[in-house]
């Protein structure tokens, strides 16, 4: 493995191991919390929504759309966005506040899919669901360590960065996706 120029190869090994070992631990831990708990199958608020269901859906929509511009902002950022120029000054902090606003508006929603839920094993749909959502923990947990830790490899920041993204998409595909387009539920 090749380390930041500088910064010795036995370093960015241990920071690297530190990292996963911290994102295996925060996504096993929700899961195991959320298989063994016994489900409270009701919801702790409901702001105003209907049903649990509901707010679930439009909070993980809200996320979706912060996400996709974490990702357009991040891309712009490292260049990599097609057809825009550098980056303004005004873009890491939206790509912070982005972030930190899309992981706050998270938290309801899988608070209420683990407490109120859990790991729900009936449907492969489900299922993966449940995998998803306990690893885009870990997989967040591993980018913000991965952002305060020195002597990490170039590809540690993107590398985390593209899961979250990744498994976000999932775990939306795999629940809100599934309720706009189911018919007689109330949207609301
Ligand atoms: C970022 C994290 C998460 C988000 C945004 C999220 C989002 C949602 C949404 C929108 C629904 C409602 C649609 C539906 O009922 O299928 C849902 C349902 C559900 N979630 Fe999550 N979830 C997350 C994490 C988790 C985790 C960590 C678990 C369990 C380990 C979990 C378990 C469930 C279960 C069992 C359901 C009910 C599925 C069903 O019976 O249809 N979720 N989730």
């Amino acid at each position: 493995m090749v380390g930041r120029p500088g910064i010795p190869a036995s370093r960015a090994r241990l920071a690297v191991t530190a990292t996963l070992l911290v994102a295996a631990a925060a996504a096993l831990t929700i899961g195991v919390y959320a298989k063994v708990h016994r489900p409270a199958l009701r919801p702790l608020f409901l702001i105003g929504f209907s049903g649990m269901l509901q707010l679930k859906a439009w909070l993980a929509t809200i996320a979706l759309l912060l996400v996709v511009v974490q990702v357009a902002t991040a891309l712009w950022m490292w260049g990599r966005l097609p057809g825009a120029g550098p980056a303004p000054g005004w873009l890491p902090p939206l790509h912070r506040w982005s972030g930190s606003v899309a992981f706050v508006v998270t938290v309801p929603v899988a608070l209420h899919c683990v407490w109120s839920l859990g790991l729900v094993t009936t449907t492969p749909r489900v299922l993966a669901h449940g995998i998803f959502g306990c690893g885009f923990y870990g997989a967040y947990a591993a980018k913000m360590l991965g952002l305060r830790l020195r002597g990490l490899p170039g590809w540690a920041l993107p590398a985390p960065g593209g899961t979250v993204f990744a498994l976000f998409i999932s775990i939306w595909a795999t629940s809100a996706l599934w309720f706009f387009t189911r018919s007689g539920v109330p949207l609301l």
